[in-house]
């Protein structure tokens, strides 16, 4: 569900008519709703229902500081993954006691900094992990929270590149090591052992991985428990996925049922979760304009002048973004196939592939919807190309909450070495 729909033949974001926001903010320009993210948030947060739980939304799927704002202000918690995420989180009003930080790869300064600022949980995922952030409490006289996250090796029939939860994975610890990683803790003046942590992947439509992670979670939560420790909270990850074209994903209320039925008999159990693109993802889409329409003996190529660095799914993962015209092509219109593409110097950078479009000319407008999430983000100025803006639309308002970065930007801290 989400608030981008055709109103007199042209397609608005609530009630902001697209062609309307390219004449203003110009293109590319990523263009978020409101409304379209509370509404999520409130969908996954009912899901749980009145089982003790806290939505933590994985800040990497969108670090807009407004979106952070809105979902703060709505109760949510916050996934980091980077000292950086967690300045995002503070600066944007985020309560950092409701902020958990996953990661392999935590710096001894990040630890420093999520314990200063008081952070509810660190999710570690190795031994050597432990001991540094041991030793980072230690020196600062404080305790780290931890939750172990725990590799449950079952295969979430995602893409490849956005599995994480098999054993051939540098994610977490085999569900085998972590009862010795708990003792470990246990014992420390310096860490308590609060919870267990997992995430099986991303961009999930088949709730029998989860289900399995699950049971195998809750069987861990009850052996540590039987050992004596006092385990408040399971942390089951994000990774519900969205409809992008056919999918049909879970709705989070069935994911919400199928998790409080695993863990109905522990009620007691805070279940903490962590989703980005179920709240993101279609919150958000790209708004582009076509520069050239250039035929060649094998295609026709719709040039946009957005391109893989403003986008990067699609050329990272083959990922699939339906995209509309942003005038409602009529009824009786002459429907072509053509390769929506950007301006970039490689062959990979595609918008889609063998679409079905209506004529289009240059000037036209097209919007690559479901990007709200790994949208801007993963941006990049590859080829020199300024970033595009962020402009969440509130009703019939809207702002512009990134501005589009300047040439200047792209210089910004290097020198030109010259010798005398
Ligand atoms: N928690 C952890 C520990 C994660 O690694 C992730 C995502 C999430 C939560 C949020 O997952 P979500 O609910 O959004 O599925 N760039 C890729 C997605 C990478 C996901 C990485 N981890 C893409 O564009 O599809």
């Amino acid at each position: 569900m989400h608030h981008f729909s055709y109103k007199e033949g042209v397609l608005h974001a609530e009630d902001v008519a697209l062609d309307r926001l390219a004449k203003e903010v110009g293109t590319p320009a990523y263009i978020y709703s409101r409304a379209t993210f509370e509404r999520h948030f409130r969908v996954v947060d009912g899901a749980l229902g009145a089982h003790p739980h806290l939505v933590c939304y994985s800040v990497k799927a969108n670090s807009n500081l407004a979106v952070l704002a809105l979902l703060a202000r709505l109760g949510s918690g916050f996934d980091i993954v980077s000292g950086g995420e967690l300045h995002r989180v503070v600066h944007a009003g985020g309560d950092p006691r409701r902020t958990v930080f996953s990661g392999v790869g935590k710096t001894a300064a990040e630890m420093r900094a999520a314990l200063e600022a008081g952070i509810r949980c660190f999710n570690v995922e190795s031994e050597a992990e432990l001991e540094v952030l041991e030793g980072v409490a230690e020196s600062l006289g404080t305790v780290a929270p931890v939750a172990i996250r725990v590799n449950p090796d079952v295969d979430p029939k995602t893409h490849p590149y956005i599995a994480t939860g098999l054993k051939e994975h540098k994610f977490g610890v085999p569900m085998a090591a972590a009862p010795a990683l708990y003792e470990r803790a246990a014992k420390s003046p310096h860490l308590d052992p609060v919870g267990v942590d997992c995430h099986i992947g991303s961009q999930i439509t088949d709730l029998g991985p989860v289900v399995d992670a699950a049971d195998r979670i809750r069987e861990l939560v009850e052996a540590l428990r039987a050992d004596g420790l006092s385990i408040r909270h399971v942390d089951l990850g994000g990774g519900m996925g969205i409809p992008y074209d056919e999918e049909q994903p879970p709705h989070p209320d069935a994911w919400g049922d199928a998790m409080r039925e695993v863990f109905g008999r522990l009620p007691d159990l805070e279940l903490v979760v962590e989703p980005g693109r179920v709240i993101a993802g279609n919150a958000g889409l790209l708004l582009t304009r076509v520069l050239y329409v250039k035929e060649t003996l094998e295609k026709t190529f719709v040039i946009t002048d957005a391109g893989m660095n403003d986008l990067l799914r699609p050329a990272l993962y083959g990922a699939y973004h339906e995209i509309r015209p942003v005038r409602e092509p009529p009824e009786s219109a002459e429907v072509g196939v053509v390769d929506v593409v950007g301006p970039i110097c490689e062959s990979s950078d595609v918008l889609g592939r063998d679409r079905s479009l209506p004529g289009l000319r240059p000037g036209d407008l097209l919007a690559v919807m479901s990007a709200g999430a790994y949208g801007f983000v993963m941006s990049n100025n590859y080829n020199s190309r300024p970033r595009p803006p962020e402009i969440l639309v509130d009703g019939a308002a809207f702002r512009v909450v990134r501005a589009r970065e300047r040439i200047d930007d792209l210089v910004r801290g290097e020198n030109v070495w010259t010798e005398d």
